[in-house]
């Protein structure tokens, strides 16, 4: 299996990532997990990445084409991937058109997740991550379990998210028509095990 999700900041990309990966056993690319890392490590693509990343504007397309062209040369990608926050432009959609053939892949569906603007905000000013194993919490709709050290990311304050979906609408919601008949509407405005029943049954139905 190999699939996109797209869908605005905060929509639930990352927590649905988790149910599809132990359902499909796919491997996550996500773009934004990369760059953190990068970040972390303090490497030149993380200093440049994080002034960006901290304004809510997107790392440009070069960087981050040539950064996925890496690290689909990896062979983990041979057991299915989930690309996580990839292709959000048009030209980084038209780059993985050109990148999957050359690596005898077939992108088998693109999970849309839709949710409004103001459940945008609400979600991502409650969302806590442990930045050592990733996993993602909401301090009322997700808990973390009681010890386990979370932090809230840079680009959580409400200005920057406001930004970044002003950026989703512009440059990343357009790429959802380039993909025409493999894209799967979710609606992410329901409870967390309700959306990923709803994804499972999208998919299971199209194969
Ligand atoms: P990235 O890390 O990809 O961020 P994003 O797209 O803004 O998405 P988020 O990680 O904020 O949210 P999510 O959809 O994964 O939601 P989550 O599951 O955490 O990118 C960050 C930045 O990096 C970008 O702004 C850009 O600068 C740069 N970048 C990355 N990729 C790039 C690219 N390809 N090109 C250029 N630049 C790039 O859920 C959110 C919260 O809601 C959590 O607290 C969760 O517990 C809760 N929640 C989830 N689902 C539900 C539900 N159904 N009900 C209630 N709560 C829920």
């Amino acid at each position: 299996m190999n699939l996109i999700v797209v869908g605005p900041p905060g929509c639930g990309k990352g927590t649905q990532a988790e149910a599809l990966i132990r359902k499909y056993g796919v491997v996550q690319i996500s773009t934004g997990n990369i760059l953190r890392a990068e970040i972390k490590k303090g490497s030149e693509l993380g200093v440049k990445a994080k002034e960006l990343i901290d304004k809510g504007q997107l790392v440009p397309d070069d960087v981050i084409i040539g950064m996925m062209r890496e690290r689909l040369q990896q062979d983990d990608v041979k057991q299915g991937i989930l690309f996580d926050g990839f292709p959000r432009t048009i030209p980084q959609a038209h780059a993985l058109d050109e990148l999957l053939p050359e690596l005898g892949i077939e992108l088998d569906a693109v999970v849309n997740i839709q949710v409004s603007d103001e459940e945008v905000v609400k979600r991502i000013s409650g969302r806590r991550v442990n930045i050592e194993t990733g996993a993602t919490y909401h301090i009322v709709y997700n808990p973390p379990p009681e010890g386990e050290q979370v932090i809230q990311r840079d680009d959580d304050k409400e200005e920057t998210v406001r930004e970044r979906l002003t950026v989703y609408r512009k440059q990343t919601e357009p790429i959802i028509s380039h993909y025409q008949d493999k894209v799967v509407d979710i609606d992410g405005q329901q409870p967390i095990e309700t959306v990923t029943a709803e994804i499972f049954a999208k998919l299971e139905s199209r194969s």
